[in-house]
């Protein structure tokens, strides 16, 4: 208290030099006390950015952390096809985990299968493998995403695919999962 009186006392208020004049209307409705001015001063104006800044890094970090946590939806296992009846470099479409739910499995050079929601991730336009060209390739706005990851390579897309999760069991492939 002493020392907003002290800060007050040494502040030069616009008009203290002065006689005093009448005070206008806004001023008797609406009084603004120049002694409380340097409640917020700079110092705490700071205070206040910092620990805003570090809260929200807080939460931005804790966000990242569950989604990198964030574990493949269990779904009923689902036989999609025979590794022979899907040649390396080609593509089979099914349905997956619905009749409605548009897939594509990829047997990518060298061997490994890769399945992805057809869904693309900017419109929900149907995805297409293109072997030649090494890619999943959306005609509606030339998305491009990669066959190995899912992620986003070009176009307008900024969200990977949504991953199908497989397993094997001899010559038997199934979609067991789904990963957003
Ligand atoms: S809907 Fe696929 S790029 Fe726009």
């Amino acid at each position: 208290m002493d020392r907003m009186t002290n800060q007050s006392a040494n502040r030069t208020r616009p008009g203290a030099d002065q006689p005093a004049r009448p005070q206008a209307p806004w001023r008797i409705e609406f009084p603004y006390h120049w002694d409380v001015d340097d409640l917020v001063a700079r110092r705490e104006l700071l205070h206040l950015a910092v620990y805003t800044s570090g809260a929200l890094f807080g939460v931005t970090a804790i966000l990242a952390i569950l989604g990198a946590l964030r574990r493949p939806e269990r779904l009923p296992a689902v036989p999609i096809a025979r590794v022979s009846a899907v040649p390396e470099g080609s593509a089979l479409y099914f349905t997956y985990p619905g009749p409605a739910d548009q897939a594509v499995l990829l047997h990518l050079p060298g061997g490994q299968f890769v399945a992805y929601s057809q869904k693309c991730t900017h419109l929900s336009c149907a995805v297409y493998y293109q072997p030649t060209e090494g890619r999943l390739y959306c005609p509606c706005h030339e998305g491009v995403f990669h066959p190995v990851t899912g992620d986003p390579i070009a176009g307008p897309p900024r969200r990977r695919l949504p991953r199908i999760v497989l397993r094997q069991e001899g010559d038997q492939l199934y979609a067991v999962g789904r990963e957003a």
